[in-house]
C-alpha cells in the first residue's frame, strides 16, 4: 500500500520506517526541513535504539521517502497522523493545534476511499470532530482512530510487534470499510497473532488515555508506598517484589524512584482530567490529581534528601547528576524529573554538573543554565555527592571502588533504586535510596 505519515517525531519517524519495513511504500511528511533532511539521509533525528539501522535498511529498498510538501500525500491509500499534542501553556488541557493543522492540510489531497488514521493521543471527542471535518470535504474518505502504545527506547520493536491493535471507527462495527484497509496495513503483526479490537471512536481514544493513566497510577502508588517505607524504616523494593508476585498486581511499573516524566504520562493525565471536567465527569478522575501530586513530590523529596546527604546545606556543594533524559535509552528530556531536580538543586545554591550518554544536547537547549559534561569520569571528579537519576546501563554498572577514587566525598543518592546498597556501602559510600532504609 502507499502510506503517508504526517509528523516525523518520536512517533512518526519510527512509524514511517516500520511501515516501510512491513513492505509498504511510505512518504513521511514534516514541517521541519532539518528533520526531513536527516531522515532522507537515513540519519535518526533523535536517539532511539535500532532506528538508524532500520532507516538505512528500508531506504535501500526505495520504499521510504521524506518531504515537507503535503501535496505528496496525494495518491496514498492511508494517511497516518502522528503529530504531537503537548500540554497547552498555562492550562492542563492538550493543545490540538498540530492535529488540526495536519488534518486541514491533508484534506485537499484526499481521494475517495482514502483512510485517515489518527495515532496522536487526543482528548475524547476529537476524532468525531475530525471525522466531520474530513467527511464534509471528502464524503468518501474515512477517519479511524488507532492509538499508539509504543514506549520510547523500545519504539521499533513495539511498532513491529505491538501487544495489541485498536481500531476506532464511526459506529464501532467490524464491517466498517476502513477495518479491512487497516488489516491490510497491519497484515504482518496480525498474522503473528497480535490481538486486534474494533471499537467506536470515543472508546478507542479513551483506551489510550486510560492505559497511560493506569501506568501513571501504578508508579505513583509505589512511590506513595516508598514515602510510607521511608517513614516506617521499610524497603519498598522488597515490598514491590513481594506484591508483584501476585499476578493480579504484576511487578512491572512498580519501580519506586524519582517518578514519571516524559512527553506522555504527565501531560496525558492532566489533559484527561481537563477533558473529564468539560464532560461533567471530573469526579471520576480526581484521583489523578493525587497521582500527579505524589509524582511531583518525588522531585522535592530528592532535593531534601540531597541536602541531608550533604550535611544540611546545598550551598556551594558540587553535585553530579547521572542522567538527564526522562528514562534510559532515550534522548528525550521533555518533563524529565532528572533535569527538574538538577535545576532545583542549582537554584538552591549547589554547583551542579549533569552527565548523560545521549541527552546532553536536548538538555542544554531546555536548561541552558546548567553545566553539562559528556564524560562520566570527568563529571565525577571532585563531586561532593552523586545522584543517579536516570538508570542508563553505564550508571547501573559503575564500579563503586573506581568511582570512589574520583569523587571528593563518596556519597550517592540512588534515585531509581537500581544499585546494590551492600556493594556500594562496602566500597565506603554513604548510600541513600528512595523508600529504602
Ligand atoms: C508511555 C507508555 O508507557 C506507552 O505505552 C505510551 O505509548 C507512551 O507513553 C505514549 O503515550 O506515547 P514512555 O513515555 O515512552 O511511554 O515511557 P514509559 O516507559 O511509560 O515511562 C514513563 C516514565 O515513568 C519514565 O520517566 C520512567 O522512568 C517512569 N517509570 C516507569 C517509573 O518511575 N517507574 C516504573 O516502574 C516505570
Amino acid at each position: 500500500m502507499r502510506i503517508t505519515v504526517i509528523g516525523c517525531g518520536y512517533l512518526g519517524a519510527v512509524h514511517a520506517a516500520c511501515m516501510a519495513k512491513l513492505g509498504h511504500e511510505v512518504v513521511g511528511i514534516d514541517v521541519d526541513g532539518r528533520k526531513v533532511d536527516d531522515l532522507s539521509a537515513a540519519r535518526a533525528p533523535f536517539f532511539e535504539p535500532d532506528l538508524e539501522d532500520l532507516l538505512k535498511e528500508v531506504q535501500e529498498t526505495g520504499r521510504l521517502s521524506f518531504t515537507t510538501d503535503m501535496a505528496e500525500a496525494k495518491g496514498s491509500d492511508v494517511h497516518f497522523i502522528c503529530v504531537g499534542t503537548p500540554q497547552k501553556k498555562g492550562e492542563n488541557a492538550a493543545d490540538l493545534t498540530y492535529v488540526d493543522t495536519a488534518t486541514m492540510g491533508l484534506i485537499p489531497y484526499l481521494s475517495p476511499g482514502d483512510v485517515v488514521v489518527g495515532k496522536s493521543t487526543v482528548p475524547v471527542g476529537t476524532a468525531a470532530r475530525l471525522a466531520n471535518m474530513i467527511e464534509s470535504a471528502q464524503p468518501a474518505a474515512h477517519l479511524v482512530w488507532n492509538p499508539e502504545f509504543l514506549r520510547e527506547g523500545h519504539a521499533v520493536s513495539d511498532t513491529l510487534h505491538p501487544d495489541r491493535l485498536v481500531y476506532g471507527v464511526t459506529g464501532g462495527s467490524e464491517q466498517h470499510d476502513a477495518v479491512q484497509v487497516l488489516d491490510a496495513v497491519y497484515a504482518s503483526p496480525l498474522e503473528s497473532g497480535t490481538p486486534r479490537l474494533v471499537a467506536d471512536l470515543p472508546t478507542a481514544e479513551l483506551v489510550k488515555t486510560a492505559a497511560n493513566s493506569f501506568l501513571a497510577t501504578k508508579i505513583s502508588f509505589i512511590n506513595a508506598m516508598a514515602e510510607l517505607c521511608d517513614a516506617a524504616g521499610a524497603d519498598v523494593t522488597i515490598l514491590a517484589d513481594a506484591i508483584g508476585l501476585d499476578d493480579r498486581i504484576g511487578r512491572k511499573f512498580l519501580n519506586a524512584g524519582i517518578g514519571f516524566g516524559g512527553g506522555c504520562l504527565p501531560k496525558d493525565i492532566r489533559a484527561f482530567m481537563a477533558r473529564a471536567g468539560e464532560l461533567g465527569a471530573d469526579q471520576a478522575l480526581t484521583f489523578l490529581r493525587e497521582v500527579d501530586a505524589i509524582n511531583m513530590r518525588r522531585r522535592t523529596r530528592v532535593v531534601e534528601l540531597t541536602r541531608e546527604l550533604c550535611g544540611g546545606s546545598l550551598l556551594g556543594k558540587r553535585i553530579t547528576v547521572l542522567g538527564a533524559s526522562f528514562k534510559p535509552d532515550s534522548d528525550d528530556v521533555r518533563d524529565s524529573p532528572a533535569l527538574s531536580i538538577a535545576a532545583q538543586l542549582q537554584l538552591q545554591g549547589a554547583v551542579v554538573t549533569v552527565t548523560d550518554p545521549e541527552a546532553l544536547e536536548n538538555a542544554a537547549r531546555r536548561f541552558p543554565e546548567l553545566h553539562y559534561e559528556k564524560s562520566t569520569d570527568i563529571a565525577l571528579r571532585r563531586a561532593d555527592a552523586l545522584l543517579l537519576l536516570t538508570e542508563w546501563r553505564d550508571y547501573r554498572d559503575l564500579d563503586p571502588y573506581e568511582a570512589a577514587t574520583l569523587v571528593s566525598s563518596p556519597r550517592i543518592l540512588d534515585g531509581r533504586n537500581v544499585l546494590d546498597p551492600i556493594k556500594w556501602r562496602a566500597a565506603g559510600w554513604t548510600y541513600r535510596g528512595l523508600g529504602r532504609p
